[in-house]
Formats: structure tokens, sequence, C-alpha cells
């Protein structure tokens, strides 16, 4: 009969010493015990704590160190969409003095120049001369020139061994698109009035129009498209 007795008594410290530290709590068993019983169950539980302690700080550990890296990792986010942000207004809103079209923002030069010193001008602008797409897109920026009279110079010049107009991204203009009012030969650039686009000699001076394309901002707010 002493046996069973004896594995209740080694059984109940180990069951509730992992969740109180306080395993006296069946004093007349242990009394009845021999010395070497006493000592081999405090050892048992000493055993069993170090066990539970170097469990509890191993998991806390881990948990730790996952959660510094998730904070690591999301600190990381945070600074992206920052960045993203901080972006953001210097491309949705156009510099003051700059028109938003479409897509663009337009910048109208104030002073005559010529065509090479215009071009020079949008690039310092972080910008280039204006690119015309469509009929569609002239007439929106047709809309913008306040008078009739004024001509500003575009991205687009007469070159030599093609013998074609071609626009400063370097596409040719496609047959059709826009109709140029004037000669078609060495040395002339295209300019853009609230009526018509006119061949002039690229060396006359004349008012420009910079154009900074949104890109970003479509790719960025729609993805998918
Ligand atoms: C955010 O921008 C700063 C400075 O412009 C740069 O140093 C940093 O690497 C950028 N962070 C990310 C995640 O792109
Ligand atoms: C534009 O051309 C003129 C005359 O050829 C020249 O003097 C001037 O330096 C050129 N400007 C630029 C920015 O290249
Ligand atoms: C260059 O600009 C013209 C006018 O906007 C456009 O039709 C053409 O597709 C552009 N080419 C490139 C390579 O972007
Ligand atoms: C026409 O534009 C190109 C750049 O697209 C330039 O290299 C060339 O010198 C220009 N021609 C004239 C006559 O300005």
């Amino acid at each position: 009969m002493d046996r069973p007795v004896i594995y209740a008594d080694l059984n109940l410290p180990r069951d509730s010493g992992l969740k109180s530290s306080s395993p006296p709590s069946p004093p007349q068993d242990i009394c009845q015990c021999p010395r070497w019983h006493q000592f081999a169950l405090k050892l048992g539980c000493a055993g069993i704590l170090l066990l539970a302690l170097t469990v509890i700080v191993l998991s806390v550990s881990v948990i730790f160190l996952g959660q510094k890296s998730s904070i690591e990792k999301s600190s990381v986010d945070i600074q992206e969409r920052r960045n993203e942000t901080t972006e953001r207004p210097n491309l949705l809103n156009c510099p003051t003095d700059w028109h938003l079209i479409q897509e663009k923002c337009l910048f109208i030069s104030q002073n005559p120049s010529p065509w090479n010193d215009s071009l020079a001008d949008c690039s310092t602008k972080e910008s280039i001369l204006l690119l015309i797409r469509d009929q569609e897109e002239l007439k929106l920026i047709q809309k913008l020139i306040e008078h009739e009279g004024i001509l500003y110079w575009i991205g687009l010049n007469f070159t030599l061994p093609e013998k074609n107009w071609r626009w400063i991204n370097g596409s040719f203009l496609k047959p059709d698109a826009l109709k140029i009012t004037g000669d078609a030969e060495e040395n002339n650039c295209a300019l853009i009035s609230k009526e018509k686009i006119f061949s002039e000699n690229c060396e006359a001076e004349n008012k420009w129009i910079c154009q900074k394309e949104l890109k970003s901002v479509r790719n960025k707010v729609c993805p998918d498209s």
C-alpha cells in the first residue's frame, strides 16, 4: 500500500508546482516520508521549476524577438509609406504657377526665347517642352492660352535627315495627328497658339510651355489599371 501513496505525493507537486510555488500543501504526508524521500522530492521540484523557468525564458525571448522583428518591419513599412506620402503632394498638386491639365502640370513662360533656350529652361524646371498627344489634349491646352496673338514653343521640331517633325521624346509626329500651318523645312520648330499650330524658325524668340507628367500618381492611386 505504500507505493501508490508515494506516487501520489510525487505527482501532486509536479502538477501544482508549475502553477504556484507553494507545493507544501500536503505537509502531513511529506513529514511521514523518510528524509531521503523529502530530499528527492525537493530535488525533483527544483528540477521541474528550473525546467519551467527555462521554458518561460525561452518562450518570452522568442515572443520578444518576434515582436522586435515585426516592429522593425512595420517601421520600414511606415518609412516607405511616409516616403510615398511625402512624394505624393508634389505629384498630385502642380507647383505654384503651374496648371493641371489631365495628368500634366503645365508652365507657361512669360519671356520670349529661341527654341533651344526654351528647351534648356524646361529642363532646369525638371520638365520638358510640351508634348501634345492628340486633338483632345490640344483643345484643353488651347483653352489655357488667354490671348489669341501669343505663340508658344512646344517640344516638336523638324529634323533633317528624316525630313519629318519629331517630338523631343524621339517619336515622329503621326501623319494627320496635328495640322501644322507653315513650312516644314530645316531649322523649323513648332509653336502653339489659341487657334493653331505653326511652324517657325527655331531662332525666333517666343514664349513656351513646359510640362511635367503625373505618371507616378496614376500608378500609385490605381495600381490595377
Ligand atoms: C525614404 O527616404 C529617405 C530620404 O529620402 C531615404 O533615405 C530612405 O531610404 C527612404 N526609405 C525607403 C524605405 O525607401
Ligand atoms: C541656343 O542657340 C544659340 C545660337 O545657336 C546659342 O548661342 C545658345 O547658346 C544656345 N542655347 C543653348 C541653351 O544651347
Ligand atoms: C512622344 O510624345 C508624343 C506626343 O505626346 C506621343 O504621341 C508619343 O507616343 C510619345 N512617344 C513616346 C516614346 O513616349
Ligand atoms: C530638334 O530637336 C532635337 C532634340 O529633339 C535637337 O537635337 C535638334 O538640335 C533640334 N533641331 C534644331 C534645329 O534645333
